[in-house]
């Protein structure tokens, strides 16, 4: 019984109440919900997280680049100065202030929006949960791209939509296939409420959207009266220091487009944005009123002093600068030590690279021998609704040091190795596979 025999038996009792079953309230969850569980591969991620292990799975922003003093002085001040409205609720819609300078953010995007259209959240997270919340009805279709952003499926998920996946090639999501997407859900009588797209440095992909692809896609939801969730949080982040042009700019009734300050400035103060048609921002306000009363009001504030107060540009230059370097290792080493037949993505900005294995191999299955080896990366299929991507995976170079980038490619190279070894020897069924970003490419070593 060890040490502690009440507890143990406390625990035997509940659990023989409750039929075996943990969870007593099990049978009364809300079926929305049935969609929400845990990743398979969060357990390892925990092993993964030990120092020993090199990790190519997160995508934390790297904010070792960040002047703390600078930060921490901000911080201070603006307690001592406004702190009776840092500390306090603030409105629903956010500081109109910070608004102000969300619009400034935007510009080199060529969106001229104006703050009343401007919504903070809690993190370009809770605009996703927003928008969904305030759209979706279920069995309602999403089109998303495929690969998509694991965060939002997972809020697509729980509002009980249909994803429908579209692929993407090098040069992002492909026109022709919105084209067959809308066709077939609407030759199935389905309703689609909106397409959901991330068309800078993608997340998992690592791919950005070409202007004339753009212009297609837009025209193309314009003609089928498709509105646009256009989710941009690293459009800053390109290597050239060029911004893509957003949709939004182009069409201001069309595209619902979410910001971020998340990856140029820090996660931590939760801070966001949608910049959305008027109506669709009242409803927006209502939504976000009803879940969190209003965003904080401190982070909001803090925020606001950093971009007024900072030269918040030459930071984003400054973390372009850092994460190319770390680009580039993780391409080097790619091309240097990735077996034939496999490809990858070569972003031009953002935080990931996408790695499609010889055809054969699953990523998923792989995933505790990688772990075992001392490096982590994300299965493919984490980031589709219908099971394909398994011979995929995510690889983030943001956040640990170029060695340890080329170190963490030359563990993954030898476990696939040693994987294409062992299906040469027992065989191996193929493994289901989509045409576009996952389908078998040339060699680009
Ligand atoms: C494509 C995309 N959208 C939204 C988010 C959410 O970011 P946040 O809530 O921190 O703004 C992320 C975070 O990684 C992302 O990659």
């Amino acid at each position: 019984m060890g040490q502690y025999p009440d507890a143990n038996r406390r625990i035997t009792d509940a659990a023989a109440s409750t039929g075996s079953r943990l969870d007593s309230y099990v049978d009364r969850y809300a079926t929305r919900t049935h969609g929400m569980t845990a990743s398979e591969v969060r357990s390892l991620f925990s092993v993964a997280s030990r120092p020993e292990v090199v990790s190519l799975a997160g995508g934390m922003p790297n904010i070792s680049g960040l002047p703390m003093d600078v930060v921490g002085s901000l911080i201070s001040n603006l307690i001592g100065k406004r702190g009776m409205t840092a500390l306090q609720y603030g409105s629903g819609q956010g500081d109109p202030t910070l608004r102000e300078q969300i619009c400034e953010v935007m510009k080199p995007t060529g969106i001229n929006g104006h703050p009343d259209d401007v919504t903070v959240t809690v993190g370009s997270q809770q605009a996703l949960d927003l928008i969904t919340r305030i759209f979706i009805d279920p069995g309602d279709v999403i089109l998303a791209e495929a690969p998509s952003y694991v965060g939002a499926l997972s809020t697509f998920r729980s509002y009980q939509a249909d994803v429908v996946h579209m692929e993407m090639d090098d040069d992002g999501l492909i026109p022709e296939r919105v084209l067959d997407a809308i066709a077939t859900t609407k030759a199935a009588g389905r309703r689609i409420k909106f397409l959901y797209t991330i068309p800078n440095y993608h997340n998992p992909a690592g791919v950005t959207l070409t202007a004339e692809r753009r212009a297609r896609i837009l025209r193309i939801c314009q003609d089928h009266d498709i509105l646009i969730v256009e989710d941009d949080p690293y459009g800053l982040l390109g290597f050239d220091g060029h911004v893509p042009r957003a949709m939004r700019a182009d069409d201001a009734e069309r595209v619902v487009y979410l910001g971020s300050f998340s990856k140029t400035f820090a996660p931590g103060f939760r801070v966001g944005w949608a910049l959305a048609p008027h109506a669709v921002r009242e409803k927006l306000v209502l939504a976000a009123e009803s879940s969190v009363l209003c965003p904080p009001a401190f982070s909001q504030l803090a925020v606001s002093e950093y971009l007024a107060a900072h030269d918040w540009r030459g930071q984003v230059k400054s973390f372009q600068e850092l994460y190319l370097e770390r680009r580039d290792a993780m391409l080097d080493a790619l091309s240097g030590l990735m077996p034939e037949g496999a490809r990858w993505t070569r972003p031009n900005g953002g935080f990931y690279v996408w790695l499609t294995l010889p055809p054969g191999l699953d990523t998923k299955a792989m995933l505790p021998r990688a772990v075992t080896s001392r490096v982590a990366y994300v299965p493919g299929t984490a980031f589709y609704a219908d099971g394909f991507g398994s011979r995929s995976m995510r690889l983030s170079y943001c956040y640990p040091t170029p060695e340890r980038i080329r170190e963490g490619v030359r563990r993954l190279a030898q476990v696939i190795e040693q994987e294409m070894e062992l299906r040469a020897a027992f065989g191996a069924e193929g493994t289901s596979r989509r045409p576009g970003l996952d389908a078998p490419g040339p060699d680009q070593s």
